[in-house]
Parts: structure tokens; C-alpha cells; sequence
């Protein structure tokens, strides 16, 4: 079968499929036939080598996310020819998705959104997992107001969509002026590319994408996370009681059946920017790394 695997770090040119033998699942795991998976950041990186400490040994498959058809489903209860989504958490376990065949554990896996396709599907597991358990530590609810930092990115553009299903105020702070619509189309009040215009102390909770930092933002008391791992630490804000973190994704098949249902409820849109075939692996990584994306790049298997 073919997998992006890397027997060196560097840039696109280190990336091509490879003829890898087929994954034997486990008794906790589940077969997936992959039919798309996406690029996200922590590829990109993780091809550089730029990871550092934490990186699988080489050679090594890449990839997060995948949504596919279920082959052999072990002990997941699913049944054959079942569409399912879910997120390897490739760094911890060195068990990329990148493949035509992927052994998931089943508790990381859920029922793919009945309304979207699986190219769409397969897009939303790591940013999605992130937005939501972000959101779940930043305890946001009915009446709280937010600022999500990088709103127009993968993370972000997600999470100003569920905090709002939620009933929190979102606001947004974004890179460029051509993203303010984007986000005000994803539900986001006021949006901005200017932090020095944000209300000092006008938010109960933020959700940091860049390692933006805009800690007078945040209200005496409230929450602030960052996911933005290589930016380093939130600054301690204790002396104003506030709740910081650095947040990092897990594996949750139930968080993914919350996404579908979301999807399928209409209260969550995935936005696909382009799909490329997994033999132009390097042409995808090249338009990842050019940037100006309205939108996840699509692998197909
Ligand atoms: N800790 C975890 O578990 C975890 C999980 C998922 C992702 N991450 C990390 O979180 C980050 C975001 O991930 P993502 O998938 O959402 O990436 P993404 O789609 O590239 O989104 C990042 C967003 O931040 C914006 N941005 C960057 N610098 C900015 C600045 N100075 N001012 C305003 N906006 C700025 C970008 O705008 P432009 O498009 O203009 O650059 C983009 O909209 C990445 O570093 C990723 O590695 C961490």
C-alpha cells in the first residue's frame, strides 16, 4: 500500500509516497480504508524536523487526520464499509494517517457527518479536537465573551463557530483585512487586524491560535489559552487571577461524534481551500507553505 513516509528531514522535495506493507490492527484497533486526509501545521514542521525533542525516529508516516471506510472493525462495533473519521496523534504514537490503510484505535475514531463528504470530514479532526477541548478548558458558555487570536485559521475559524453554538460573544483578531469577513460570516462581532484596539480587560476568556499574547484582554479573573506550543509559555497572569494554558489535542472519538453532530445540526461549516491527489504530496506541501488559505488542503487517497 502507499504511505508518505520520510526517511529524512527537509522540505517538500523529502516527501513522496512510498510502497510500505499494510498495518496489522491490534485487539483495540479498528482497519480504516483512507479516502482523504489533510495537511496542518504540525506536518509542515514535523517534515522540517523543527519539532525537535518528541519527534518520532525516521523513517516515519505523516499525517493527523483521516476520514475513510472501516475494513475491519475489531472492537469498535462498527459495521464494515462504515464511514468514520479520527485523529492519530502522529508525534505521541508514530502512527501516521497518510496511508491507503491506517489502524485506528477505536476509541479515537467516530462516525463521519452523515451532510459532508469525507474530503470535508476528513479536514476537521485535529483542528476541530483542538477547538473543542480548548473551548472545554476555557469553560466559554452562554453569555461569556471570547476573543479567539488567528480567527481565520483552521483552529480558529472553528472555534469562533462552536463557541458561538454555545452562546458565548465571540470576537476576532485576524492577520489580514481580506479575513474580516471571513470571519464575520463564521459568526465572529467585531473583528479586527489591530490588537491595540482591543478592550482591555473586555474578555472572560481567550483562545490563542499564533501566540498572539494579548494578555490585556483578559479580564481579572478570567481564562487564557494558548495552542500555539512553539511560541512557548502564557506569560503567568496569577497576580490577576487568571487561569492560563498551553493546551495540547488528544485523541477523543466522543469529541469527534460531538463535531459530526455539529456538522450535521448545521452549526458547524468546514471549509476545504484546495485537494490535491496524494502523488502531488510535494505540490500540496508547496501551496501549504505559500499560505493565504481560506481553507484546509485536502489530501486524496
Ligand atoms: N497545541 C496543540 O495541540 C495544537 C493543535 C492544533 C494546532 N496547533 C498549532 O496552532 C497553530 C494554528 O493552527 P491552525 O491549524 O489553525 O493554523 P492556520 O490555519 O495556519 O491558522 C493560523 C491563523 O493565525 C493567523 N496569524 C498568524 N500570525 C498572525 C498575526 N501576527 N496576527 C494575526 N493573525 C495571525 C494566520 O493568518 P495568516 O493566514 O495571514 O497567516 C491564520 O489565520 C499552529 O501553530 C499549529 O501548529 C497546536
Amino acid at each position: 500500500m502507499r504511505a508518505v513516509r520520510i526517511d529524512r528531514h527537509g522540505g517538500p522535495e523529502v516527501l513522496a509516497p512510498a510502497d510500505v506493507p499494510e498495518p496489522r490492527p491490534d485487539d483495540a484497533e479498528v482497519l480504516v480504508r483512507v479516502i482523504a486526509s489533510a495537511i496542518n501545521p504540525v506536518d509542515d514542521k514535523t517534515r522540517e524536523g523543527a519539532i525537535g525533542e518528541g519527534t518520532p525516529p525516521l523513517p516515519m508516516t505523516l499525517g493527523w487526520e483521516l476520514a475513510g471506510i472501516v475494513v475491519d472493525p475489531g472492537p469498535s462495533g462498527l459495521p464494515v464499509g462504515e464511514r468514520v473519521f479520527g485523529m492519530s496523534h502522529q508525534l505521541a504514537s508514530g502512527r501516521g494517517s497518510w496511508a491507503d490503510l491506517v489502524a485506528m484505535p477505536a476509541a479515537s475514531i467516530a462516525v463521519a457527518p452523515s451532510s459532508a463528504s469525507l474530503v470535508e470530514a476528513a479536514t476537521l479532526p485535529l483542528p476541530g479536537l483542538t477547538a473543542l477541548q480548548t473551548l472545554d478548558w476555557l469553560q466559554a458558555g452562554p453569555g461569556d465573551k471570547l476573543l479567539v487570536a488567528g480567527a481565520a485559521g483552521a483552529v480558529g475559524g472553528l472555534a469562533v463557530q462552536l463557541a458561538r453554538a454555545r452562546g458565548v460573544q465571540v470576537d476576532a483578531l485576524v492577520s489580514r483585512q481580506a479575513q474580516i469577513e471571513v470571519v464575520r460570516e463564521l459568526g465572529a462581532g467585531h473583528a479586527t487586524t489591530d490588537r491595540t484596539t482591543l478592550p482591555v480587560g473586555g474578555y472572560d476568556a481567550v483562545f490563542d491560535t499564533f501566540g498572539a499574547f494579548v494578555t490585556d484582554a483578559v479580564a481579572d479573573g478570567g481564562r487564557y489559552a494558548s495552542i500555539a506550543t512553539q511560541a512557548g509559555p502564557v506569560p503567568d497572569l496569577s497576580h490577576r487571577a487568571v487561569r492560563t494554558t498551553v493546551n495540547q489535542v488528544r485523541e477523543d472519538g466522543r469529541g469527534l461524534a460531538e463535531l459530526a453532530a455539529a456538522v450535521d445540526g448545521g452549526r458547524l461549516k468546514i471549509r476545504v481551500g484546495a485537494q490535491y491527489a496524494v502523488r502531488d504530496v510535494k505540490a500540496a506541501h508547496e501551496r501549504f507553505q505559500r499560505g493565504n488559505l481560506n481553507g484546509k488542503i485536502a489530501l486524496i487517497f
